[in-house]
């Protein structure tokens, strides 16, 4: 397996984020208001994630769709830079990239989004061969990718077929339904990844750890609980993590860059505790600057923090 030249195959959603910072709270009446900063940065959990696997050295490739535009344009360039091979990402002439356009205050920020390209990916277009060239799967934000949903357990029995092991973040679900069929998606899962809104949510428990019961029948979770770190489970075993003390200026993506330290520690075969903790230091690490991969931690920065 090592002999493949990926280690991590993401698929997954792809946009661009617009921060603006300052008195950013609209004022309509066609007033023309200064803001202090503005940043386009790579948006988009999944990309943040392979941004965030790429940072500490793992060889990532990058599934998904963009259009012919300039964000698109952005975005690939930002991942290939970070050492992403973007060649699996499909351009779509006829589709806008995603936007978000973030309007972000000391403690609070607003987001407006245009899905564009994001949910359009298809089966179809996802190039298989990639899958026998790759060691692990992720698969990004279940809930934005629409077109993608009904075909996952096709996908997932296919890259187990293919010997790869696959881990899923779903992120938030915009319709609160937390169904679409993630039931069958998660049978063939060996990493889940939700934080503690999505676990509660999917499991229709009011505990972390009924909730992690509740999900017995999945190798391997870990559940994001913010400022205060993450818990996890294997079989019998339960084990909890602390955050990293670090002034936090943005956590935006920290829950992607915890699930890419996550995987860097699984396919590392460090155990579970440890696992959770390198997963928790890269999380907490990703919150030092602004925009998700911004402060994405290096593989030395993440094991200084831990004191190893
Ligand atoms: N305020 C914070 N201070 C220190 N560490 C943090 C903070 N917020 C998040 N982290 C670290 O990042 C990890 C993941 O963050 P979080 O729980 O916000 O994930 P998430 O909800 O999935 O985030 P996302 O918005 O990226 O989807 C946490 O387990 C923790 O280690
Ligand atoms: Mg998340």
């Amino acid at each position: 397996m090592t002999d493949r030249p990926f280690d991590v195959l993401v698929v997954g959603e792809l946009n661009a984020d617009l921060i603006l910072r300052g008195d950013v709270t609209p004022a309509f009446g066609q007033v023309e208001q200064i803001v202090d900063d503005a940043t386009l940065t790579v948006g988009s959990s999944s990309a943040i994630f392979a941004c965030g696997a790429a940072r500490l050295g793992l060889r990532v490739a990058f599934i998904g769709k963009a259009g012919d535009d300039e964000f698109g344009r952005f975005l690939l360039r930002e991942l290939q830079q970070r050492g992403v091979d973007t060649r699996g990402v499909v351009i779509d002439p006829h589709l806008l990239t995603g936007l978000s356009v973030i309007l972000s205050r000391p403690f609070d920020r607003a987001i407006l989004t245009h899905l564009g390209s994001i949910a359009a990916l298809r089966f179809d277009e996802i190039d298989s061969s990639l899958l026998s060239r790759a060691r692990h799967l992720h698969l990004g934000s279940y809930y934005l990718l629409d077109a993608l949903r009904p075909d996952v357990p096709r996908l997932f029995d296919e890259a187990k077929a293919r010997g790869l092991t696959i881990s899923i973040d779903t992120n938030y679900d915009p319709t609160e339904q937390w169904a679409g069929g993630l039931r069958e998606a998660l049978q063939r899962v060996d990493v889940f990844l939700p934080n503690e809104t999505e676990l509660l949510a999917i499991t229709h428990e009011d505990s972390i750890e009924a909730g992690l019961d509740r999900l017995a029948e999945i190798p391997t979770v870990a559940v994001k609980l913010g400022a205060r770190g993450a818990a996890a489970r294997r079989g019998l075993q339960i084990v909890y993590a602390d955050s990293i003390p670090v002034k936090v200026v943005d956590t935006t993506g920290a829950g992607d860059s915890f699930d890419a330290g996550f995987i860097y520690a699984y396919l590392a075969g460090q155990d579970l505790a440890q696992a959770l903790r390198f997963a928790c230091a890269c999380g907490s690490l990703s919150t030092r600057a602004a925009g998700g991969t911004t402060a994405q931690a290096t593989l030395d920065e993440a094991l200084v923090a831990l004191g190893v």
